[in-house]
Order: C-alpha cells, then structure tokens, then sequence
C-alpha cells in the first residue's frame, strides 16, 4: 500500500493541496486537517475593500511604499506580486553565473535560476561557508523553509561582504521571518550585491493576495521593476496589503500567538517521538526514517502534512479556526498520532 501512494503522495511541489490528498485517501475536502503549509491559518481579517479599488487602475503613491517603508524600516523597496514573482524575475538580471542555494529549501529558487541558465549547486546550510569562495550568487532561506535554520547578521555580513567584493549577490528569502524581526537583514539594504525578499503570505496570512516585496540597491529595483508587467500589483492586494501591514494591534498579538501555537505543536510531536529538529512560529520540521509512514498514517486520518523525501521528513504547520475551535485540532493530531505505532 505504502509504495503504491508513494508513487503519487510526492507529486505535490508545495503544500496545501487538499484536492489531491481528498481524492488520493477518498476522504471528503471538508474533512481534512491541513497542516501541510507554513502559512499563518488565521491571518489578518481583510475588511470591506473601498470601492476605487476594483474599478481604477492600481496607482504608486496610493501609501503602500510609505506603509511598507514603516514596517520594513527601509526606503529600497519593490511590491511586486508575491515574493515569487522576484525569485522567477532576479535570475534573468545576471549573466550566467554560479548560484549557490539552500538545501532543503524552498524549491522554486532552484527551479529559476536554473531555468535562466545558471549553474545551481545545492548545498547544505552547513557547508555554505566552505564553498562560498566558488560562488557568485549565495541564496539562502532565513529562517530556512522547511528546515527552521537560521543565519545570523554576523554570518550573513561577512557572505555579503565577500560576495559584493567580486560583483556577486547575497539573496535572502526572508518570507518567514516576521516574528523575527531581529534576524533581518533589512536595515543594511541599499547597497550593491544585497537582496532581500519578504512576503505577505506567512505570517498574515494573506497568500492568495499576491503581495510580496524586493528590498535591494535603487539600480537593482529598478532592472526588476522595468521586467514587471505594469499593474502587476493589483489595486485590491495594494489596498489589502497597505491595511495589513499598517495593522499594529494585530501584528503584535499575532506575533506572540503563532510562538505559543508553534510551541504547543514541538510538545505534542515531541509527546509521540517526533522530536523537532528545527522550526518557526509557523511550522514544526521533523527528520525521521519514518517519514513516509506517519504521512500515510495521518493522511488516511484526515490530517495532511508536507512530506519532504530529502532526508526524510515531515513539516506540520498550525490548524485554524476553520478546521474546528483550536483545542479540537490539537486533540485531533494527538489522537491520531497515537494510533501510529512509532
Ligand atoms: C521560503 C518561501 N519564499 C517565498 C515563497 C513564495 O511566497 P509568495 O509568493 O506568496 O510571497 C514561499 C512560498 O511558499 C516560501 O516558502
């Protein structure tokens, strides 16, 4: 049984899939427990949108940069639809080079720079110091999805330092870092060779909306925003993300949640043998041989998990409201990962 769904279960590239988990364990949609994604499940509640919005085109200078330059805490920066759109737009703006990149991580900064021709070579967090030396472009994730490492100022610093020396990047895929703030690299952007991307996905929320941004030197930001379609941010996601982001209240109260959720996960899993080996306010990662088995196990429960083949292991990212009070969540996953012999 186990090798049959597994020539199917690796199939989905990112998590949330609940379609493919209902149709492959024939359990209806409704039913499932999705803790497949690193997204914030109860993220900020977008109000009534005011009507402009829909009807006229989106406009610069409707207060989104002034929004996002308070939140950021810096001037150089680029909204841009979601922070996917710069991952498949920044490697079209290098002659060819050799791209360094994160591994396990996520999977489409190697899928861009590699279909724009770069040489990509994947590497293990704990190895990027050692082949620095041989890189023009360091990508890394921080802190790393699915893995939770993370890079402190110091480490990062020094790879920027090193790269800009010989014309290279430093890109930092800073999408999960918002309960982190103390981690970012933000407040050094503006000069040659330092890249940063965040998102509005995670930790609001909001990754239907499409809105991400690119904090880089002023030259750089503009090579990018001359490769965007115009209007690429639409005027909903521009008035959506200009509210969230200017949300204070919410932010703070989210922030300290998603930790005691988070928490409250790495105890359960830890309760059942899967003792977490790295994570972030939204997600618990999990290397074990027994990967594959607790994913079918809980699959065939309702409950969806993100499994990764390289090494082993398993994400569990946070239930919502949606999928019952919180309690009833939590008492679901601990029920289920009871029945699994581990
Ligand atoms: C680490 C990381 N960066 C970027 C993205 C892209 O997010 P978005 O385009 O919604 O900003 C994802 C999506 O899962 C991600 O995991």
């Amino acid at each position: 049984l186990l090798d049959n769904q597994h020539l199917s279960f690796e199939h989905p590239a990112h998590g949330g899939n609940l379609r493919w988990a209902a149709e492959q364990f024939n359990i209806p949609y409704n039913e499932w427990l999705d803790l497949s994604t690193g997204l914030n499940p109860n993220g900020w509640p977008v109000p009534q949108l005011s009507p402009e919005c829909w009807s006229i085109l989106p406009q610069e200078g409707d207060g989104l940069e002034d929004v996002a330059h308070r939140y950021y805490g810096t001037n150089y920066v680029l909204p841009v639809a979601g922070s996917q759109a710069a991952i498949s737009k920044l490697p079209t703006l290098r002659k060819a080079s050799r791209v360094g990149i994160i591994t396990p991580g996520y999977a489409e900064h190697a899928r861009a720079w590699q279909g724009a021709g770069h040489e990509v070579v994947a590497l293990d967090a704990n190895d990027l110091d050692k082949h620095l030396p041989e890189l023009d472009v360091l990508v890394i994730i921080n802190p790393n999805n699915p893995t939770g490492e993370i890079f402190n100022n110091e480490q990062l610093q020094n790879w920027w330092t090193q790269l800009r020396a010989r014309g290279g990047w430093l890109v930092i895929d800073e999408a999960f870092i918002d309960s982190t703030p103390e981690l970012s690299m933000l407040q050094h952007v503006g000069e040659e060779g330092l890249i940063v991307l965040r998102s509005l996905g995670k930790f609001f929320g909001l990754a239907g909306v499409r809105v991400g941004f690119v904090f880089a030197w002023q030259t750089l930001l503009n090579r990018l925003k001359n490769e965007m379609d115009p209007w690429s941010v639409n005027g909903p996601a521009r008035e959506v993300a200009r509210k969230a982001l200017a949300d204070r209240d919410w932010q703070r109260e989210t922030s300290d949640n998603l930790k005691g959720k988070s928490e409250h996960l790495a105890e359960i899993l830890k309760g059942h043998g899967l003792q977490p080996s790295g994570g972030t306010s939204l997600f618990q990662y999990c290397v074990t041989s027994a990967a594959e088995k607790v994913f079918h196990a809980l699959a065939e429960q309702g409950i969806l998990v993100r499994y990764f083949s390289s090494p082993k292991a398993l994400r569990f990212g946070l239930p919502g409201f949606a999928d019952g009070a919180p309690e009833q969540s939590w008492q679901r996953l601990d029920r289920a990962l009871k029945k699994i012999n581990l």
